[in-house]
């Protein structure tokens, strides 16, 4: 199944709902050539909404050839709000600017004459979420409308002979309750697309291949963190190929307190992966001595993670005489991000990944979960039998500790850090809440403040305490933690780490603040 991207921001979404199908699809920008498309068994395509106009001098189209192959193979497609713009377009209807833009949610009413197999199994009423500025006026000769909205616009139309669906709104959202069924109607009533898509075959199929491309002799190197992503790509490619994938952690002094511990633990022991864990700690807080600037933080610890990380790599090519591949954990929003068709507004989002390896490594990449989006990471860390706790940590960003040491990052700060944040998460654990939550941490602030202890006055630091709830981590809202919870905490924080004498709760949401301090 392809998507073609027009550069809606819901497109992705469209492709999550139809893996959630089990049903295997791939993201195109909706420019790709028809040669492309060709070479997969194609059961059916979908065009994705879009920012711009159909008439729009710089609008996006799918080529001439492209539409040849759909017609010529007859296959379904399923073109959603300016996707059925462009077919009404391509086919001879009429699209038109509205009068404002329709953005919300809307009450769709099935035409009295026609039981599209699209809306099978749905009432005659339901509702759906629009997000559109132009709308079809008249629809090509040979589709027949098969849907209105209250305002009787029309907002569905089909052609059962070329085998073409046009919906104006968007299925693919939550604030579409029915939209799964439409969706699945779609790919596997009309398409009949084999909802197949599991991650145990997933799995087998991937270490078959690598098997096949790293050879009986070719040795893979991977840097590992203790994620989710890491873990699940290292123990996928220690069961491909045992020994002869090294992996290979960094401590980078400003990792969570015993982290380094933990995850050779984990890594080693329960899942029999062959990892080396570099201790540079000294190496790091070093470098970072006297520090105060977020993005200096980070440039230093990127720029050091990939002078050891090559270090490591050295040593183990001398060892084996060899080493041919790099494991990377790159998901399948970044490899959105780079495909997905971008019109000349488009904003370039920035993004930080500090473990990012230079180009410059002469090594043929590996990314098994190239295809996957992060929940279906989850699904298969756990059909791997990765436990639990593994599967389900928050992320930790790379440059780790020293982004959540507001001023300058010392080993002594580390240390306060780090048994604060240990304690809140094992509170978290404690009351049940640390799966409901994105990410939680602590940060530990350059503000002193006056508290009194025993008969005594302390002057220490402050701290903050962040908890949120996201989906995505490009929106996040604080969590709302009960009082209860954040008084255990905030007695146990200041009681047992020296150096705290008070925690504060961050009751912000992202946007306008952003997920961490720095
Ligand atoms: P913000 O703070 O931008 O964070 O709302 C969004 C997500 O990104 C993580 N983050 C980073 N991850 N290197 C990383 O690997 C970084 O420099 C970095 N900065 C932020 C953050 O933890 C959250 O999950």
């Amino acid at each position: 199944m392809a998507i073609l991207d027009f550069g809606s921001q819901y497109s992705h979404l469209i492709a999550r709902r139809v893996r959630e199908l089990h049903v295997y699809c791939e993201l195109y920008s909706c420019q790709v050539a028809a040669s492309e498309l060709e070479q997969h068994d194609l059961k059916a395509v979908i065009l994705s909404g879009g920012p711009n106009s159909v008439y729009d001098k710089d609008a996006p189209h799918v080529s001439k050839e492209t539409w040849e192959l759909i017609e010529k193979k007859n296959i379904p497609v399923l073109g959603i709000c300016y996707g059925m713009q462009e077919m009404a377009h391509v086919f001879g209807g009429k699209v038109v600017k509205g009068l404002k833009h329709e953005y919300g949610k809307a009450m769709v009413h099935r035409a009295q004459d026609c039981e599209s197999i699209l809306f099978e199994g749905m009432p005659k009423e339901f509702q759906m979420w629009m997000s559109h500025g132009d709308k079809l006026e008249q629809i090509p000769s040979g589709f027949k409308f098969v849907a209105a909205t209250e305002n009787a616009e029309f907002v569905a139309m089909e052609n059962l002979e070329k085998r073409m669906w046009g919906l104006q709104f968007h299925p693919e959202v939550t604030h579409s309750p029915l939209g799964k069924i439409v969706l699945e109607n779609f790919c596997v009533k009309i398409a009949g697309a084999p909802a197949d898509w599991v991650m145990t075959d997933y799995a087998n199929e991937f270490i078959e291949s690598v098997r096949i491309q790293v050879g009986e002799k070719g040795h893979v190197i991977g840097a590992v963190s203790g994620g989710v992503d890491s873990t699940v790509a290292a123990v996928l490619m220690t069961k491909a190929i045992g020994d002869r994938f090294h992996a290979v952690m960094v401590d980078n002094g400003c990792l969570r307190k015993d982290e380094a511990v933990s995850v050779v633990k984990r890594m080693r022991n329960d899942c029999g992966v062959n990892l080396r864990c570099v201790d540079a700690s000294d190496k790091f807080l070093s470098l970072l001595k006297g520090v105060t600037d977020p993005e200096m933080k980070r440039k230093i610890i990127g720029k050091t993670f990939v002078e050891v990380f090559q270090e490591e790599a050295d040593k183990i090519e001398k060892e084996e005489g060899h080493c041919d591949f790099l494991l990377q954990g790159t998901l399948y929003p970044d490899v959105i991000e780079s495909i997905s068709y971008k019109g000349p507004s488009a904003t370039i989002k920035t993004h930080h990944n500090v473990g990012g390896l230079p180009s410059t490594m002469k090594l043929k990449l590996i990314e098994p979960l190239r295809e996957l989006f992060k929940d279906e990471v989850r699904e298969l860390g756990i059909a791997l039998g990765i436990d639990e706790a593994s599967v389900w940590r928050h992320p930790f960003p790379g440059p780790g500790l020293a982004i959540r040491i507001l001023g300058e990052v010392t080993a002594e700060r580390v240390k306060i850090l780090q048994e604060a944040d240990a304690i809140v998460i094992e509170e978290l654990f404690k009351s049940g809440h640390y799966r409901a939550i994105g990410q939680a941490f602590v940060v530990l602030l350059p503000v002193k403040s006056v508290g009194v202890m025993g008969d005594g006055r302390t002057y220490e630091n402050v701290a903050a305490v962040r908890c949120v709830e996201t989906t995505d981590y490009m929106t996040a809202d604080f969590y709302h933690l009960p009082y209860e919870v954040m008084g255990r905490m905030s007695s146990r924080v200041i009681n047992e780490v020296r150096g705290i004498n008070r925690l504060c709760y961050d009751i912000s949401s992202k946007p306008p603040a952003t997920i961490e301090w720095e």
